[in-house]
């Protein structure tokens, strides 16, 4: 059943195709979808259009594939994705994964909105993802194991590329850009956290906390694909500077990056092999 219904969307996407196949999957976060209109010769697919696929609610996220070249490399970008608060299973959150597997794409690259837990970091910061802790209490590979897809019990001990993240770091420098690194927790939401609850992410570890990527992340693991993932630190998560945490905050500060994440993204993709 699974694979029946990542074959009929990988088949009806490629026939929208005349270009090459995509080799780097970008999933854009709140906000940053605007790094898709880059994309040069683009083919957009709705997906609403495409067989299998869920549709997306939250405002600040498009729901379309843009497929084309992005630094002369063959890019497929998700402009929104879907979250596991708007009621959509783990497996419906990362099937679009599977399907960019499936279409032949190797390697990643998933970017968020975060909200900060270490106290070093700013608003408008961007940070490189090293590693996640899944707090999100389910996971999308729950369930008898497709084998076609990937093992039972998937290695997550690099989760997020050494090599990949190493390709970030230089590009950061290389444009004079602070690119802070640490471990995102995902969280379910839809609530932001209470100030104890991130209290208690700090101890564990956690830098920055947001409402997805784990489980794409899982899933693209599970798929042997590499991954690279920046987060976009939207705003101060609670109970670190005396103000309530909005949406319109985090779109608000994510549009502020927007040109340093662009320049970051654009030339990671250009060093990507
Ligand atoms: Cl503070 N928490 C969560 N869970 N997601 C966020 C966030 C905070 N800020 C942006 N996204």
């Amino acid at each position: 059943m699974m694979m029946e219904q990542i074959n009929e969307s990988k088949t009806y996407i490629e026939e929208q195709l005349s270009t090459t196949k995509p080799d780097i999957g970008l999933i854009l976060g709140s906000g940053l979808g605007i790094l898709a209109d880059e994309i040069e010769n683009p083919k957009v697919i709705p997906y609403a259009d495409i067989p299998h696929f869920p549709t997306s609610t939250v405002s600040g996220h498009k729901g379309q594939l843009v497929i084309g070249t992005l630094q002369g490399q063959h890019v497929i970008a998700m402009q929104g994705r879907f979250h596991y608060y708007e009621g959509y299973s783990m497996q419906q959150v990362t099937f679009p994964v599977r399907v960019m597997k499936a279409l032949g794409v190797e390697q990643l690259l998933v970017t968020n909105a975060a909200g900060g837990i270490n106290e070093s970091f700013n608003p408008g910061d961007l940070m490189l993802i090293s590693d996640h802790i899944n707090m999100m209490g389910d996971n999308p590979l729950i369930g008898p194991n497709v084998d076609e897809l990937g093992p039972r019990f998937p290695d997550m001990s690099q989760a997020y590329s050494n090599e990949l993240m190493k390709v970030a770091k230089s590009c950061a420098q290389e444009i004079n850009l602070n690119l802070q690194e640490g471990v995102y927790v995902g969280n379910t939401g839809p609530t932001y956290e209470t100030g104890s609850e991130i209290k208690l992410l700090r101890t564990l570890g956690g830098d920055a906390v947001g409402m997805s990527t784990v489980p794409e992340v899982i899933v693209a693991n599970h798929a042997g694909m590499k991954v690279l993932g920046i987060s976009c630190i939207s705003n101060m998560a609670a109970g670190i500077l005396d103000q309530p945490l909005s949406h319109d905050e985090v779109i608000e500060t994510t549009e502020k990056v927007r040109e340093d994440f662009i320049k970051l993204v654009k030339n990671v993709i250009k060093k990507m092999a």
